[in-house]
């Protein structure tokens, strides 16, 4: 499974980049907001740092807005992937702009049959998002093992599941075992992975029994 991450801050971008970390980039009108940067700027400087696919999301509701949005943004880098959101206008303009040979993110997926749609609509990417379907009780995971179901009994799709909304290591987890090709991580979760308690326990007490040997490796 793949890791993309969720933000828009290109210091975080930068560091977990560096680590090798990054397959690429999501972002959505509300982690832009929170740069206070302009849009086009803060997606160039992103495509600019990552060789893989860069989301930017359009903001219009109707299927003309979108296209001419979607159009712009891609005009953006070559690795901007246009997000456009499940609705049936979205679907439509996910049609028209993959038919221009660009990369379509259809996000704000809440069921198996709105990743069905993007699928026939040519999506490159379907963005389930587990923890907003989790906040209301449901079960976000059970959305990503239908799609990959679905998915798996077609040959002619070629949409990649892109588990979104990822909110714990537990769903970074359960996303690679239900078969999601992707993960969209915030860097505050992607760091967690790392962590373990007894890691740490370990290695404490490996490194104060090593002290005690007066030894150095170098
Ligand atoms: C995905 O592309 C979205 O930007 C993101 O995963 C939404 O996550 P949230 O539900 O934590 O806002």
């Amino acid at each position: 499974m793949r890791f993309f991450i969720d933000t828009a801050d290109t210091t975080e971008i930068a560091e977990l980049a560096a680590a090798g970390l990054v397959d690429g980039v999501t972002t959505n009108p509300s982690l832009i907001a929170k740069t206070g940067r302009p849009i086009k700027d803060v997606i160039k400087e992103i495509c600019g740092m990552i060789d893989g696919p860069v989301s930017a999301e359009v903001t219009a509701s109707r299927l003309d807005g979108m296209i001419a949005e979607g159009e712009r943004l891609a005009g953006i880098a070559k690795n901007v992937a246009v997000k456009v959101p499940s609705t049936f206008d979205g679907f439509r303009a996910c049609r028209a702009l993959s038919a221009q040979g660009m990369a379509v993110n259809v996000t704000l997926c809440f069921s198996a049959n709105q990743a069905l749609l993007a699928a026939k609509a040519g999506a490159r990417f379907i963005s389930p998002f587990v923890g907003r379907l989790d906040d209301l009780g449901l079960d976000g995971m059970e959305v990503i093992r239908e799609i990959r179901m679905i998915y798996d009994n077609d040959n002619s799709f070629k949409t990649e599941i892109l588990a979104s909304s990822i909110r714990t290591p537990l769903h970074v987890k359960q996303a690679a075992i239900a078969g999601a090709d992707i993960a969209t991580v915030p860097p505050a979760v992607l760091r967690n992975l790392a962590q373990h308690p007894l890691t740490e326990k370990g290695l404490a007490s490996f490194l104060a029994d090593w002290d005690k040997t007066g030894q150095a490796i170098l």
